[in-house]
């Protein structure tokens, strides 16, 4: 059995969203994990990731690990014993770790449908995410739950925390290049960094979290109403707020800035930050030009995806 699931990008409200203000995500079709449950004659679970360097049985996993908690649990909710008869799972994965564009959940998400087909259960898609933010709670300390969303869905996503997301539609297509720093971003550092500065200084904070809102809120009007060209500007915004915030890095202001200069509308970190990606947003004829000039400027990988 298999299955698989996209990558993604935070087009804006990253940090905000883990603080009740709204935020956008879209699916990256461009790089996706699939995983493969087959039946082995070797008795026990055996889990190969070759991208994490994972060949191990379940057995001898911690029970926190990240890929055995999911095993773990989804059996557990199945109300199932796992199973003794021999399991090999095979995971493969094109999305970069670590980068903000959502491998985590989208391991979580294609090994739960894999293995959920495996023992002929199905899973709504509401059903896969409650289960995949449970394991990005364990992973990630107080995530908004906006990665697990955008992925079980696969749809653009208008995401409150605590809220169903809101998916919506794309009036006019748009081609965003997102540029790898090649920096390792773990998300859960840079959310307990954002916490602390939060809790020191909360009425500044408060007022970026605001003002990326707005920003959020006419992010979404634009795309619905076909006027993405828009989104440059607010892009330019959000990412100097990302700055004050302190989530920024010498390697994301140079991606976005050299982005810019090299004809994209605008720029912005995207996820966690300090690291990971950024994206900008280009008409589609300049998307080659503003790939090459990341590349060039020491981005480690450029994916083109188009919203649509
Ligand atoms: C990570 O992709 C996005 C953050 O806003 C964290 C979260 O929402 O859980 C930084």
């Amino acid at each position: 059995m298999k299955s698989s699931a996209p990558g993604k990008i935070i087009l804006f409200g990253e940090h905000a969203v883990v603080y009740g203000r709204p935020a956008l995500a879209v699916p990256v079709a461009q790089v996706q994990v699939e995983v493969e449950v087959v039946d082995s004659p070797r008795a026990g679970i055996l889990i190969n990731a070759p991208k994490i360097n994972l060949h191990a049985e379940l057995d001898a996993l911690p029970p926190d690990h990240p890929v055995a908690a999911v095993i773990l649990n989804l059996f557990a909710t199945l109300g199932i014993p796992v199973p003794a008869s021999g399991l090999e799972i095979n995971i493969a994965s094109t999305i970069p770790v670590a980068a903000g564009l959502g491998s985590g959940a989208a391991v979580s998400v294609a090994l739960i449908r894999a293995l959920a087909l495996h023992v002929e259960r199905s899973f709504s898609n509401e059903q896969v995410n409650e289960l995949v933010y449970e394991i990005e709670k364990l992973h990630h300390g107080t995530p908004s739950g906006i990665d697990n969303t955008v992925i079980a869905y696969a749809k653009p996503v208008y995401f409150i925390k605590g809220k169903p997301g809101e998916t919506f539609k794309v009036g006019k297509p748009f081609t965003i290049v997102i540029g790898d720093t090649g920096v390792p971003a773990p998300t859960k550092e840079t959310v307990g960094d954002v916490r602390r500065l939060w809790l020191k200084n909360s009425s500044d904070f408060e007022s970026i979290f605001n003002e990326i809102a707005q920003l959020s809120l006419i992010a979404r009007r634009s795309i619905e109403s076909g006027r993405p060209e828009v989104l440059g500007e607010l892009m330019n915004q959000n990412h100097a707020l990302l700055q004050q915030m302190t989530v920024s890095s010498i390697e994301l202001d140079r991606l976005t800035e050299v982005a810019r200069n090299a004809g994209a509308l605008g720029a912005k970190l995207s996820g966690g930050g300090r690291g990971g990606n950024m994206i900008a947003l280009v008409n589609s004829s300049d998307a080659e030009t503003v790939a090459q000039a990341l590349i060039s400027a020491g981005a480690k990988q450029t994916v083109v995806t188009e919203v649509s």
